[in-house]
C-alpha cells in the first residue's frame, strides 16, 4: 500500500512541475522562469535597490546561478543566460 503511494507521488511530481512551467506566448522565457522559481521572496525594490549586489553583468549572472542553485531548481547555463537576460533588460540595464 505505502509501496504503491510512493510510486504514485513519483508519477504525479513531474508533472506539477511541468504545469508548473506554463509558457505564456508574451514572456520570455527567462521572465518565465524568473517568475516561476523566483518572485516570491522579491519584489521589484530588491533589483532597484541602492548598493545592489549585482554591480555588472557578470556579477547579475552569478547572482543569478548562485539563486537557482540555493532553491536548487538545476538551471542549465542557457537558463541561467535567459533569467540574467530578462532582469538586466528590466531592472539593471547593464
Ligand atoms: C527564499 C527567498 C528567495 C528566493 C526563492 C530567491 N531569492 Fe534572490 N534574493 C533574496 C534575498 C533576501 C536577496 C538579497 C540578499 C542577498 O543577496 O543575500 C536576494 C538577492 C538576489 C539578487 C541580487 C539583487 C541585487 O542586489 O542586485 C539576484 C540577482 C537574485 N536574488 C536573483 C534570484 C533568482 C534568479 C532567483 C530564482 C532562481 C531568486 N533570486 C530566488 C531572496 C530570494
Amino acid at each position: 500500500m505505502y509501496r504503491y503511494l510512493a510510486i504514485m507521488l513519483l508519477l504525479t511530481l513531474p508533472g506539477i512541475a511541468i504545469a508548473d512551467d506554463h509558457q505564456d506566448p508574451q514572456m520570455s522565457r527567462g521572465e518565465m522562469l524568473y517568475r516561476n522559481h523566483c518572485i516570491e521572496c522579491h519584489n521589484q525594490q530588491i533589483h532597484w535597490r541602492d548598493g545592489r549586489i549585482a554591480a555588472d553583468l557578470n556579477g547579475l549572472k552569478k547572482e543569478v546561478e548562485r539563486w537557482q542553485d540555493a532553491i536548487g531548481v538545476k538551471w542549465t547555463e542557457e537558463e541561467v543566460n535567459e533569467v540574467s537576460r530578462y532582469l538586466n533588460s528590466t531592472y539593471y540595464f547593464y
